[in-house]
């Protein structure tokens, strides 16, 4: 059984009632992709109503605690030494196309350092949790990142640049390392979830450019109390900061950091 701290306890609670409601939206959203207006309004109403309803339940919870989301931005707290780092819906776009691959994704940081993590995908009911120093979890298993350490033999997992967003040329200079030297290549849309199933070995390997807190906030303790390794594409530890991650096993991690700069 994993071990579950209080404020673990409390994000998990949270995100299930928040699941249900987007279970409910996700449900809606069939009748409306086939009416001229799209679901457009629909997703954005679902995204904002999520995101109130965790930080409510978050906060009746955790008094004090201050907050960094994706739509209402930081809300300081009384308490400066906590606060979640929440993304209500990870992969919108597939939510929006009735695609079932999003999540809700809550990271606890205490004092800078990310303590408890969260990623939900309500659809399948996939649950991942970790707490510092006691393991990474889907739902009562424990999870392993891959131990495949050649590249011919990996699937890697990444986040193409869409419109308006920067990076798309050394993207597309990755991507084409990546996928002359590996068994094959994926993007499935929540960079919550591609870290999560990094974590429990399903992908050997993520990286993306350009992401925000409450992309990865989770997501990376998930990889390292899994066992793997997690920086930015220089080797450093400052993915929170700038946006750019790489997640994958410490086999790999030098040789995956080597192939996105063109070195191998
Ligand atoms: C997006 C997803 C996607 C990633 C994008 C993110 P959103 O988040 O994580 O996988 O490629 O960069 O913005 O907009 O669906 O919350
Ligand atoms: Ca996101
Ligand atoms: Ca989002």
């Amino acid at each position: 059984m994993p071990y579950l701290s209080p404020a673990l306890n409390v994000m998990i609670a949270a995100a299930r009632k928040a699941g249900r409601g987007l279970i409910r939206d996700f449900g809606e959203l069939e009748n409306l992709q086939i009416s001229r207006k799209g679901p457009a309004d629909f997703v954005t109403n679902a995204d904002s109503r999520t995101e109130r309803l965790l930080i409510e339940e978050l906060s009746r919870a955790r008094p004090g605690y201050g907050f960094l989301v994706e739509e209402a931005g930081a809300i300081e707290g009384k308490d400066k030494t906590h606060r979640f780092i929440i993304d209500p819906i990870d992969g919108t776009t597939n939510f929006l196309h009735g695609i079932p691959q999003f999540s809700i994704s809550i990271g606890l940081e205490r004092e800078g350092h990310i303590v408890s993590a969260l990623v939900f995908n309500p659809v399948t009911d996939e649950m991942y949790v970790a707490e510092k120093g006691h393991g990474a979890y889907l739902n009562d298993r424990r999870l392993r990142v891959a131990a495949r350490s050649k590249l011919p033999d990996i699937l890697v997992a990444s986040g193409a640049p869409f419109m308006g967003k920067d990076g798309r040329d050394e993207f597309l200079a990755e991507l084409n390392a990546v996928v002359s030297a590996t068994s094959g290549m994926r993007r499935f849309g929540s960079a919550a979830l591609d870290l999560a199933w990094v974590a429990s070995g399903r992908f050997d390997a993520f990286w993306e450019r350009n992401l925000k807190p409450w992309d990865i906030a989770a997501g990376i303790l998930l990889v390292r109390e899994a066992g793997g390794v997690v920086s930015d594409l220089n080797g450093r530890d400052s993915m929170m900061e700038g946006g750019h991650v790489l997640a994958t096993n410490d086999a790999l991690h030098k040789q995956l950091l080597d192939l996105l700069h063109g070195k191998s």
